[in-house]
């Protein structure tokens, strides 16, 4: 199959975008530079794979923020637990636990996740969300691999 290629041209600051690459639906998401530091403030032992030890994701989004521009979150879009769609919610006032920096929330058995995918511990959900494999061609296209 061709490459997807998704123009981000006009992701507005805080959005999500979902698109499907390969059969599965995969986010892209606008972080602010505020919902960035929220994540980064986040408090790592709370975090089950914090470093993504345990979960899937390309070497070049080994970092904390999990992508390989700050700004731009890739995941795909289903819970790994038993694969239910998360909703979006990026505010922390939409927090279901204290000091949720805001994330992903599965409305199937609870289990929630920071802006990186990241999950929480004592949730159904055994790993972060997946980030596919993608690369950027220009400022404004993601191609997914
Ligand atoms: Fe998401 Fe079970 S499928 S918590």
């Amino acid at each position: 199959a061709a490459p997807v290629r998704v123009d981000i041209s006009r992701l507005e600051p805080g959005q999500r975008l979902t698109v499907e690459w390969r059969g599965l639906p995969v986010w892209i998401i606008s972080r602010t530079p505020e919902m960035l530091a929220r994540t980064e403030a986040g408090e790592v032992s709370r975090l089950a794979d914090p470093t993504s030890q345990r979960s899937r994701q390309p070497d070049y989004a080994a970092g904390e923020l999990r992508s390989i521009r700050p700004e731009i979150g890739v995941l795909v879009g289903l819970c790994t637990h038993l694969g239910c769609s998360p909703l979006y919610r990026p505010e922390p006032e939409a927090a279901v636990t204290a000091d949720w920096p805001g994330g992903f929330f599965c409305p199937c058995h609870g289990s929630y996740f920071d802006l990186a995918g990241r999950v929480y511990r004592n949730v159904p959900a055994p790993t972060n969300l997946d980030v596919p494999p993608y690369r950027f061609d220009g400022d404004d296209l993601i191609v997914g691999e």
